[in-house]
């Protein structure tokens, strides 16, 4: 039988839980992301603390997790940017190799998008690296294609990364459908 797959905001007590996650997600796929594990574990316990506060009640950025019968599999940061056209990114994405496969990441994608779509996003972003081509096919299936928006990846300068696109249907849309 499948587990059960849930996804919950950060709570602002839950500082150890996203350093568990984070940690293990540098561990598994150093590929995937910008920071390094090095950067992980040399930040002090009090700074995941202090994010999984922010991020329990901030209106700019924030953290979904992702559950297996209750316990943290996966998680995703949904964000605004600083910019004057406010867009709406989705990264740090990872679910736990064990329960891949079984929609985990959809869940993730999807609550985040919802959060950002209730804060004003029409469009959703997301930076994957070309290389990654995994997490590129994962993100086409679930509806996002590319801007044409390139940059270096900046942990690695001969790699690129590309900016793919969701737009958020309307409520007009969501009712054709
Ligand atoms: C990418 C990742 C989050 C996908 O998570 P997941 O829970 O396995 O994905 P889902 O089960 O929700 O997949 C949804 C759809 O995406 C596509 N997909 C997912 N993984 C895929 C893969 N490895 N190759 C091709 N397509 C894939 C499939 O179409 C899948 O639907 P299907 O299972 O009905 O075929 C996960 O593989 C991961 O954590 N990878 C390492 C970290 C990473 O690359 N993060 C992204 C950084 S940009």
């Amino acid at each position: 039988m499948s587990p059960s797959l849930t996804v919950r905001r950060i709570a602002a007590d839950q500082g150890a839980v996203f350093r568990e996650l984070r940690t293990a997600s540098l561990r598994e796929a150093p590929y995937a992301f910008g920071a390094t594990l090095e950067d992980a574990l040399s930040a002090d316990a009090a700074s995941f603390d202090a994010t999984a506060a922010d991020h329990a009640v901030s209106f700019i950025i924030t953290t979904f997790i992702l559950y297996t019968e209750g316990h943290p599999a996966g998680l995703i940061e949904a964000h605004f940017d600083d910019t004057a056209a406010r867009r709406a990114f989705v990264c740090e994405l990872w679910v736990a190799p064990a329960v891949r496969h079984l929609r985990g990441g959809e869940l993730l994608v999807d609550s985040a998008a919802a959060w950002l779509s209730n804060e004003g996003a029409t469009e959703i972003y997301a930076w994957v690296a070309d290389a990654n081509r995994n997490a590129m096919r994962f993100y086409e299936a679930l509806g996002f294609g590319p801007t044409g928006e390139h940059r270096r990846v900046t942990r690695a300068p001969d790699q690129a990364e590309s900016l793919l696109v969701r737009h958020v249907p309307t409520t007009s849309q969501v009712f054709q459908q």
